[in-house]
């Protein structure tokens, strides 16, 4: 069976990846951001993942608001990045891991999660972002299987209801007849907010209570509903839902355990609290 090794979350936001292309890591505002990463490099470097699973937001890129789903899997051999008018030069292609994706696939609608498959999919600055930031040398050393929540148009899935998605997508990954070692990924949040009469609105105090709640009280936030979690965190800092989709991927098993390998907070990049978390299963 394949071997579950962990998860990291991290914020997405297209300046990022500008700040990448034009060699700014060691700028004054970008270096406290930066300066997250590298022991997630060193984790990374010994752990080895063969695959990610990662739980992100599409933006408009391949899903707009004329057909939004509210959850979506990959299906594709390749995911290819795509201009989506932030001026940033797309990043390189990810390579598909198209029988764990058929594998979550199955386990969700058997699980009575009747998710949309998609076995052609372009994948915004949400899926593609992470993957640069974990291995900024590229040629990236994983395959990956996106998995797409929507946190853009309502209506959205509760944090509840996220939770056992997140946990069924564990439940598959667990049971999959490979010798594949997998982590999980959580693209977005934390708390931020673009537009609007709050625009600019971040909460310190609540990203790192659901930081730690990741570690200590892992379903702690589906309390909340969406409505309480947008108040909290803004219009866009709901998408710490693909965070709490990962920690309820790690709880399978024997073992629901795990550990803080690494953490960072930095406010602000562009609108956003950014958040950064590596988590070790405990086995
Ligand atoms: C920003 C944040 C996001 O999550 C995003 O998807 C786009 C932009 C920002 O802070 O600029
Ligand atoms: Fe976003």
């Amino acid at each position: 069976m394949a071997k579950i090794i962990g998860g990291l979350g991290t914020s997405h936001i297209p300046a990022i990846g500008g700040a990448i292309h034009k060699g700014l890591q060691q700028d004054p505002y970008w270096k406290p951001f930066f300066d997250g990463f590298p022991p997630i490099h060193e984790w990374l470097k010994a752990q080895k993942p063969d695959v990610m699973v990662i739980f992100y937001n599409d933006h408009g890129l391949n899903f707009f608001l004329d057909k939004m789903p509210t959850f979506a899997v990959g299906a594709a051999p390749q995911y290819v990045n795509s201009d989506e008018g932030w001026g940033i030069p797309s990043l390189e292609p990810l390579r598909g891991e198209v029988d764990l994706s058929w594998q979550i696939i199955n386990h969700l609608v058997d699980k009575e999660f009747d998710v949309t498959t998609c076995q052609e999919l372009l994948v915004d600055h949400a899926c593609s972002l992470p993957l640069k930031l974990f291995y900024p040398e590229g040629n990236y050393p994983v395959t990956v299987v996106p998995v797409c929540i929507n946190t853009v148009q309502f209506p959205l899935p509760k944090a509840h209801r996220v939770y056992a998605f997140g946990r069924a997508v564990g439940e598959a990954v667990a049971a999959w007849d490979s010798s594949k070692k997998v982590a999980f990924i959580a693209s977005g949040g934390l708390s931020h907010q673009l537009e609007g009469t709050r625009a600019g609105f971040i909460n310190k105090d609540f990203d790192l209570k659901f930081m730690e709640s990741l570690l200590s009280n892992p379903e702690w936030a589906t309390q909340f509903s969406i409505h309480e979690l947008v108040e909290k965190t803004g219009t866009q800092g709901i998408e710490l839902l693909a965070w709490l989709a990962m920690r309820a991927a790690l709880t399978v098993g024997d073992q629901p355990g795990v550990r803080k390998v690494h953490s960072n907070y930095h406010i602000p990049i562009s609108n956003t609290a950014t958040g950064l978390l590596a988590l070790e299963k405990v086995s």
